[in-house]
């Protein structure tokens, strides 16, 4: 069942993601040459934090850190560590926040200093693909409308839509029902409705759509070690449209 949610619901899946918008601006004034992913956290969980809220990941499934960093190759849930961002790196930071029994969910893809041509086009493509994804969102689109907007964008640049990564549902749970993939037909599945509040997120590679999990059970590479980027929105659903709730 997908979840309506209330005005007074609304607002505090607003405010949470209001939070997490601005971790993020928080966050962007450290990314640099030198720093570490787990700069990067303490600095995140601290700002969450002081607003009332809590980090959204930290101790989901066990995962032990409160954002997920992802490196070049890293796709998603890259756990923060001593290793130190460098020239030349992509990373994307996913955060999420938990304020008064609601979550909020968005990931970035940053530059670190000077970016290859192919990184840099990589990061405009995908930025794009979510817009694109967002575009089509009203009462009565579908799932797959989303997921068909996203695939249709960048189905002339080449890339790799990771498939077995999707989007979700957002409320009182992180993850909720539908399932929001970034790819797929028009008018297939679950129809979204006034209310609705769901995350958006193209995983893109620069190669091929394969990728694997790590040993340590969270980080997920790409199999064939290109870059890879991810741009996250969580949105609320309305009669005419849609409003982005991790942004200002
Ligand atoms: N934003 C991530 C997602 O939607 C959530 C990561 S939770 C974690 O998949 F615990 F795995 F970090
Ligand atoms: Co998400």
């Amino acid at each position: 069942m997908i979840k309506i949610k209330n005005e007074k619901q609304i607002e505090l899946l607003e405010k949470a993601g209001e939070i997490v918008y601005d971790t993020h601006q928080e966050l962007k004034k450290h990314i640099k040459c030198g720093i570490t992913t787990d700069e990067l956290n303490d600095i995140a969980e601290s700002y969450i934090i002081s607003q009332n809220a809590t980090p959204s990941f930290k101790n989901y499934h066990g995962y032990p850190k409160s954002i997920c960093t992802s490196i070049n190759e890293e796709v998603v849930h890259g756990i923060p560590s001593n290793r130190k961002l460098k020239n030349g790196d992509i990373v994307s930071i996913d955060i999420g926040a938990y304020y008064k029994g609601y979550h909020s969910d968005s990931a970035w893809t940053y530059p670190v200093g000077d970016i290859s041509e192919d990184k840099a086009i990589l990061l405009e493509k995908t930025e794009n693909s979510l817009y694109k994804g967002l575009e089509v969102i009203k009462e009565g689109c579908t799932t797959g409308d989303i997921g068909n907007a996203i695939e249709s964008y960048l189905k002339k640049y080449n890339l790799g839509i990771v498939e077995v990564l999707v989007g979700h549902g957002v409320g009182s749970e992180l993850h909720e029902p539908p399932d929001i993939p970034n790819y797929g037909k028009k008018k297939t599945g679950p129809v979204l409705k006034a209310g609705m509040v769901i995350a958006v997120e193209p995983m893109i590679n620069l190669g091929a759509k394969e990728v694997l999990m790590l040993e340590d059970e969270w980080t997920i590479v790409t199999a064939d070690g290109k870059p890879s980027v991810h741009f996250e929105h969580t949105v609320l659903v309305l009669k005419e449209g849609f409003k982005i709730l991790t942004k200002r």
